[in-house]
């Protein structure tokens, strides 16, 4: 099935020039982009993303890196999108992180991990229109 889902290369990917990478990363998955920008969040856009953390210890520091520089907002189109892009991700620790995922080759710990993927249909529908008006997502 067809579906989408809303990822996001962290600033630190950025800094560390692992946009091109992590994009094939995608392409070859067969995930395809059908809207991309790279932005820089202000501190509560940022906060209003992830608002279903504002209750945990890390939200403050992470809401901080996420506006800390530009980052590359994608919604990717494909079979399965949103649990392939979860695999190609890895866990959120890349310490934890499989071989060959996207974490392992380039996030630094639990908080710089590279990047973002949504997890479930309720979650991509929510972050993508955060981003995205419908008028600039291609398909
Ligand atoms: P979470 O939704 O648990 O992970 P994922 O990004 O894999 O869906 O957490 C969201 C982000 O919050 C995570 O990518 C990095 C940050 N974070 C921390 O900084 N410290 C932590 O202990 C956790 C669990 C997450």
């Amino acid at each position: 099935m067809s579906e989408r889902t809303l990822a996001i290369i962290k600033p630190d990917a950025v800094k560390k020039n692992a946009v091109g990478d992590i994009i094939n990363r995608y392409e070859q998955a067969g995930l395809k982009p059908v809207a991309m920008k790279l932005m820089q969040m202000s501190k509560p856009v940022a906060e209003g993303f992830y608002a279903v953390h504002k209750a945990r210890p890390f939200f403050d520091s992470l809401c901080t890196f996420m506006s800390s520089g530009p980052a590359v907002v994608i919604v990717l189109q494909g079979d399965n999108a949103i649990k392939k892009n979860r695999e190609l991700m890895g866990a959120t620790d890349p310490a934890k992180a499989d071989a060959n995922t996207i974490r392992k080759a380039h996030g630094a710990n639990i908080e710089f991990n590279a990047v973002h993927g949504s997890d479930s249909p309720e979650t991509a529908a929510f972050e993508t229109a955060y981003f995205f008006p419908g008028m600039e997502i291609f398909s």
